[in-house]
């Protein structure tokens, strides 16, 4: 240790909203715990928000909260700038600034970790400070610890997650209670568990970004949020909810990560998983990432994904452990991805076309003679093998719902023979086509 120990450690908040005010209250709740934990008190210096007035339901210190988030980085008292903010600007510049003034930062941006990670990244190494990002993946779950460190013995394998709460909290209570995907969506925002713009939620955007952060600290590699293929929910239906029921499994949006020799496979989709498998019953705002690492086996990390005191606690032990760095003279010891930045390597993502899977398959179909054999002929020209099948009710000319799961197919030719069957005059719909996850029968 060099120098003289510090007596304190200062604090500073920019964005008061609801992940800030559950830092806040943290805080000032477990002030105590943390100085026993930490040897000294962290001590709330300063809060930027433009919003001086909105009553967030905790008590600040007079003149704590001010409206410059400039005045915040450049206050000497000031060792640790937290961003809560969101959002790409001006967010970016915040960190940026804090890292060249010397300053240890701590974020829950995912969307600006997975678009500007590598800058953020590089600057926080290039000056030696701690940049922390529990938050910013699974809320409350300490995953971003247990992928850099915790699980830094292993080869990751695979990664499957639910890492958006309120797309899981939608999908489970369209599921249970079946209510529709419109009045779900509103009761989340009411909760606070959206983002600003919920299309991020739905549309599975959210996820790509946490999934690209996993990726990163998972294998080493940067990756850019283009490459993930990335579908949503809203396409998801009371009527597919039910079949899957009835095969025995869940619907659940998924952010998948798979080890494929020298490339991975990175997506986000929503997928049917087997009732018995453990992450099919995380429900609600829960998150679960199921990690299987090659010595470690499988694990499985499970928490309020979403919220001001889950994200909180995440926030608060990023803060507390850049504390204690800087107390011991140990900032930047731990590169923030876990891999030294000389040795990440830039690995091939394989495109979607080339991933393969299992199928549930819904076709619209006239209820004719025929019909049948002709949707058949064409799966088995592209080598899609089916393994079950549901046809419900007889209407005679009229569409009804055929429904089939496959065995292991390649995704090109499932896109080539749906495309084909769905010119079919007697296919009415769009055939409605959800990945599976399962067991290999093979
Ligand atoms: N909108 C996000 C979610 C918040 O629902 O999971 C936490 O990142």
């Amino acid at each position: 240790m060099t120098g003289q120990k510090k007596q304190r450690i200062g604090v500073g908040i920019i964005g008061f909203g609801t992940v800030g005010t559950g830092v806040v209250k943290i805080l000032t709740n477990r002030a105590e715990e943390i100085r026993r934990r930490l040897g000294v008190p962290l001590e709330l210096v300063r809060i930027a928000d433009l919003d001086l007035k909105r009553d967030r339901g905790v008590a600040v210190k007079p003149g704590v909260l001010i409206s410059k988030a400039d005045e915040l980085i450049n206050d000497p008292d000031v060792d640790i700038v937290v961003e809560l903010v969101g959002g790409y600007e001006p967010a970016r510049t915040f960190i940026l600034k804090a890292i060249e003034k010397g300053k240890c930062v701590v974020t829950a941006n995912k969307a600006l970790l997975a678009v500007h990670g590598e800058e953020l990244y590089r600057a926080a190494q290039k000056a030696g400070m701690d940049l922390g990002f529990e938050a910013s993946v699974g809320g409350g779950i300490p995953i971003i610890r247990a992928m850099k460190e915790g699980l830094a013995a292993n080869k990751i394998l695979s990664i499957y997650g639910i890492i958006n709460g309120t797309a899981n909290y939608i999908l489970s209570k369209m599921t249970e209670e079946k209510r529709p995907f419109a009045e779900v969506l509103t009761e989340a925002q009411r909760l606070g568990y959206a983002e600003a713009d919920p299309r991020f939620d739905v549309e599975g955007i959210d996820s790509a970004h946490k999934l690209a952060i996993l990726v990163t600290l998972a294998f080493g590699t940067p990756v850019e949020i283009k490459s993930i293929y990335t579908e949503g929910i809203t396409g998801v239906t009371p009527t597919d909810i039910e079949y899957a029921k009835e095969f025995g499994y869940r619907i659940k949006l998924l952010a998948i990560a798979k080890s494929n020799d020298d490339q991975i496979e990175v997506r986000v989709h929503p997928t049917m998983v087997p009732d018995e498998y453990l992450i099919a019953t995380v429900n609600g705002i829960y998150n679960a990432i199921y990690v299987v690492g090659d010595a470690v086996g499988n694990t499985l990390f499970y928490g309020q994904g979403a919220g001001a005191m889950p994200t909180g606690s995440a926030v608060v032990s990023d803060v507390m452990e850049a504390g204690r760095n800087l107390l011991y003279d140990s900032v930047g010891c731990v590169p923030p991805t876990g891999f030294d930045p000389d040795q990440r390597e830039l690995l091939r993502i394989k495109p979607m076309e080339e991933i393969r899977s299992f199928y549930y398959l819904r076709f619209m179909a006239l209820d004719k003679p025929g019909v049948l054999s002709r949707i058949s002929g064409v799966l088995g020209k592209y080598n899609i093998s089916i393994s079950s099948m549901i046809q419900k009710g007889r209407k005679i000319g009229e569409a009804v719902p055929v429904v089939m799961m496959t065995h292991k197919a390649v995704e090109r030719d499932v896109q080539q023979a749906l495309a084909e069957i769905n010119r079919f005059p007697d296919v009415s719909e769009k055939t409605v086509l959800i990945r599976v996850e399962g067991e290999e029968e093979e």
